[in-house]
């Protein structure tokens, strides 16, 4: 089955590909810079998801210039390359329009030897799935715009999406992998869906060891629940599958959208232990082992609250 990779690979020679990504949105943060850190790390992580090393990126910038003091644009970019720079990364050029609606990010250009490009498709029975973020950006977002969440918990998810997928990708291809992708939009159900559908793999996920930000439970109980995730949900109802000891808050978490979220890496066994270590020494703290690769079910996704 063809499926769309989180980025574009184009392989030069037999030592050699090109990785490009292209990412922009509308800002999630009300701080400018912030704002630009984000989308940075976010348009980043579809390189570091394929296992890549980014090189080189320009800026898509949306902007109405005649409503909005260019100072806050200004901000956005330097936010932007403060992270290009914090990821090594060349910022050599863009390109920016006159729009009702502010929006930003980045096209990528980065490489990585063809041999070991990390897709979506390639987990195998008995793999361990690593989360290497918590999840929760939407829900917590939904509550910081309607005033139910904390100021720790929306300053705690702002620096989670301004955090690059660096280390865990570095780590990632240091140790070896059979897949990967990043956890965005669809919510971690919909990104672990996309790595099995068609295949004769299944997984089965713990939703009692999926790493969460403070407060989302309580949020997610109080239905703080954006738009995306009821969509997410209903999407994938044929591949999912939800044990009776799975809360409803819990599931509707697991298909929470995220902004600029983890990678989910599928490991062997063998090496699981030891990548979750070198993840926590390299300081991707919130790394967790959340389940495990299956022969059977194959092309589904069993969710218990525990093994
Ligand atoms: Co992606
Ligand atoms: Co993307």
């Amino acid at each position: 089955m063809e499926r769309v990779e989180d980025a574009g690979v184009y392989k030069l020679t037999d030592e050699l590909a090109i990785i490009q990504t292209l990412d922009f949105f509308t800002p999630i943060v009300d701080d400018p810079f912030i704002f630009g850190q984000i989308a940075a790390a976010n348009s980043l992580s579809d390189v570091y998801a394929m296992g890549g090393k980014p090189l080189t990126a320009m800026n898509i910038v949306c902007f109405p210039i005649q409503n909005m003091d260019i100072s806050i644009l200004r901000e956005i970019l330097l936010g932007g390359l403060e992270k290009m720079r914090e990821a090594d990364v060349v910022l050599v050029g863009g390109h920016s329009v006159d729009d009702q609606e502010l929006k930003y990010g980045l096209s990528v250009t980065g490489t990585i030897h063809p041999q070991k490009v990390l897709r979506k498709e390639g987990s195998k029975p008995g793999d361990r799935l690593i989360l290497t973020k918590p999840l929760g950006t939407g829900i917590i977002s939904t509550a910081v715009k309607g005033g139910f969440a904390s100021k720790e918990a929306a300053n705690r998810i702002a620096k989670s999406m301004s955090t690059l997928n660096r280390k865990a990708s570095e780590v990632m291809q240091e140790i070896g992998a059979n897949a990967c992708t990043d956890i965005t939009g669809f919510g971690l159900l919909g990104h672990a869906a996309e790595m099995i559908e068609g295949t004769d793999v299944g997984m089965v996920i713990y939703a009692n060891s999926v790493p969460v930000f403070t407060e989302t439970k309580e949020l997610a109980a109080m239905g703080m629940i954006p738009g995306g995730l009821y969509r997410n949900r209903d999407f994938r109802k044929s591949i999912v599958e939800f044990k009776p000891d799975v809360e409803e808050f819990q599931a509707d978490i697991l298909f929470d959208p995220q902004t600029s979220g983890g990678l989910l890496i599928s490991v062997s066994k063998e090496k699981a232990q030891h990548m979750l270590n070198k993840l926590h020494q390299a300081g991707v703290e919130e790394s967790a082992i959340i389940g495990e690769v299956v022969d059977n079910p194959k092309g589904k996704i069993i969710v218990k609250a525990t093994q």
